[in-house]
């Protein structure tokens, strides 16, 4: 056999391999996985819908993903659930509405698979994104002011307006845009502490 001949089939092999093994096989043990039917009739997961599915496409385009994750570690991999990121690790079933999932690679910040369940204050949202600083002093995230309508004193403030904990330029409420809502929305929706059976083996 030639030299080249091994070479060339050593390249095949190693290619289809990897096909094999990261496409082919995981494609073909999970195909078959499907939302499971909760005891009250309705779905898990969901699809995401109005509102949620316009602020997935928001979180997708302002980079969110480049600092937060949407994947909790089994116990023993990671602190992720004594930190209360989870109740349980995440499964390849928790993704089933996500195309593309949001992963993620980088923890510059907390871990969002289940903020919604940590976190389901609007308010605390609305005031977050507009300005980290006022709910999680010397955080790096940066403000996300444009999805809100500021309200100066002096002002008249509409009714779904919320009340900023501190002043500042005069700025006494702050009311999310229509983008805005749609992102606190979805940010509400991500909640993973539906006990999926597979999720304790
Ligand atoms: C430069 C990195 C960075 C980017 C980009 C970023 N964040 Fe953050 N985020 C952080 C950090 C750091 C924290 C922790 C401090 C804090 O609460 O602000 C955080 C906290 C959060 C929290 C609260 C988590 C908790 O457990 O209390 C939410 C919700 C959140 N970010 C949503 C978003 C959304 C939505 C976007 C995109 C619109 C985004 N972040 C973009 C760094 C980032």
């Amino acid at each position: 056999m030639s030299r080249t001949f091994i070479l060339a089939f050593g390249i095949f092999l190693t290619i289809a391999s990897s096909i094999t093994g990261l496409v082919i096989i995981p494609n073909w043990q999970f195909q078959a996985l499907k939302p499971v039917v909760k005891l009250d009739g309705t779905r898990y997961p969901e699809v995401y819908f109005g509102d949620q599915a316009r602020g997935r496409e928001i979180y997708i385009d302002q980079g969110c993903i480049y600092c937060h994750t949407q994947q909790v570690r089994m116990k023993g991999y990671g602190a992720d659930i004594r930190r209360g990121w989870g109740t349980r690790r995440s499964v390849p079933r928790d993704y089933l509405m996500d195309r593309p999932h949001q992963l993620g690679t980088q923890r510059m910040g907390p871990d969002l698979a289940s903020i919604g369940a940590r976190q389901p204050s609007v308010d605390w949202h609305a005031i977050h994104l507009y300005n980290p600083q006022l709910t999680s002093p010397g955080s790096i995230m940066p403000r996300f002011e444009y999805f809100f309508r500021e309200v100066r004193s002096g002002e008249a403030a509409p009714a779904d307006a919320i009340k900023v904990p501190q002043q500042s330029n005069g700025v006494t409420h702050i009311v999310p845009t229509d983008r805005g809502r749609a992102l606190i929305a979805y940010l509400k929706r991500l909640n993973q502490s539906f006990p999926l059976p597979e999720a304790n083996q």
